[in-house]
């Protein structure tokens, strides 16, 4: 049984970063499952066009565009194209990150710069791109996909932590500037998500401690999709400048205590 109605979405359109591979693609599945038809933009041409083919045989509509969120003459082609398919854009889903581990004197000033441009300016390019091509005048939602790092120091993620914070005040900028343009812009900070690129990196569940969460277990993609969802229907029409944990409870397991 689903857990939305199939319509949630029906009419809108979609454009997820990142929606070739991991959470971005399962987002872009789900919306297109309910509804929306897709446009899915990222680096490699040859993955996001296998997943095209992929949706479109599960009758989804799907445009692919390549495309470098660290450039925003190729942003501004992907909100062109997907206008000249679409006619219209409801909701932009930052997804697109790049992620190392490495000890901070252990990154090169090369690859610091490399996650912050990924992570951070990518999602300001394609937000004021998407702000400028359609949503400034048609309102909509932007989910920004974040990392569980604001609060606390993040041994070998110094790089991704940075750029996620300042993906966490964009999120709340956008949300005081655009939400009176019918604009609700929120993120998700994932915790261990199981089959993912993120977690094949670090090989390890919920926290550092060796066991995996109060749940026990990392959580899926398609719980994230679920979360992501919620966030851009109008059962979460209130919902605005919120970073949402979706980390089976990791981020306020503050003693990490062995439990029975
Ligand atoms: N360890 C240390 N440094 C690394 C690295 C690694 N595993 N991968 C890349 N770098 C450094 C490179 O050495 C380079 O710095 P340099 O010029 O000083 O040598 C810099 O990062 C840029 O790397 P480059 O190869 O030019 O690629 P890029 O900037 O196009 O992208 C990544 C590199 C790492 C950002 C990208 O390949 C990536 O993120 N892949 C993984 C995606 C992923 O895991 N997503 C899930 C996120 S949770």
């Amino acid at each position: 049984m689903p857990t939305f109605t199939p319509d949630i979405l029906q009419g809108q359109v979609a454009l997820v970063t990142g929606g070739g591979t991991g959470i971005g693609k399962e987002i872009a599945r789900t919306f297109g499952r309910h509804g929306a038809r897709l446009c899915i933009a990222a680096r490699r041409q040859e993955v996001i066009e296998s997943t095209r083919q992929e949706f479109e045989q599960e009758g989804l509509e799907c445009l692919a565009v390549p495309c470098d969120v660290r450039q925003p003459d190729q942003v501004e082609v992907v909100l062109q194209e997907t206008l000249a398919r679409f006619g219209r854009l409801d909701v932009l889903v930052n997804n697109a990150a790049g992620n190392f581990p490495a000890p901070m004197a252990g990154i090169s000033y090369n690859g610091f710069k490399s996650i912050v441009d990924i992570d951070l300016l990518g999602t300001y390019n394609f937000s004021k791109a998407a702000y400028d091509a359609w949503l400034g005048e048609h309102g909509g939602n932007i989910v920004n996909i974040t990392a569980p790092f604001e609060q606390m120091g993040a041994a070998y993620q110094a790089h991704v932590a940075a750029a996620k914070t300042g993906v966490n005040s964009l999120t709340r900028t956008c949300a005081v500037e655009w939400g009176p343009k019918g604009i609700r812009t929120n993120a998700i900070a994932p915790g261990a998500v199981a089959e993912t690129e993120g977690l094949d990196r670090f090989g390890s569940v919920g926290d550092n401690s060796g066991r995996s969460g109060p749940l026990g277990r990392a959580g899926s993609k398609q719980e994230l999709a679920n979360v992501a969802l919620f966030l851009v229907s109008e059962a979460a029409s209130y919902v605005n400048g919120q970073v949402i944990s979706v980390d089976g409870g990791s981020g306020v397991d503050g003693l990490k205590m062995p439990m029975p």
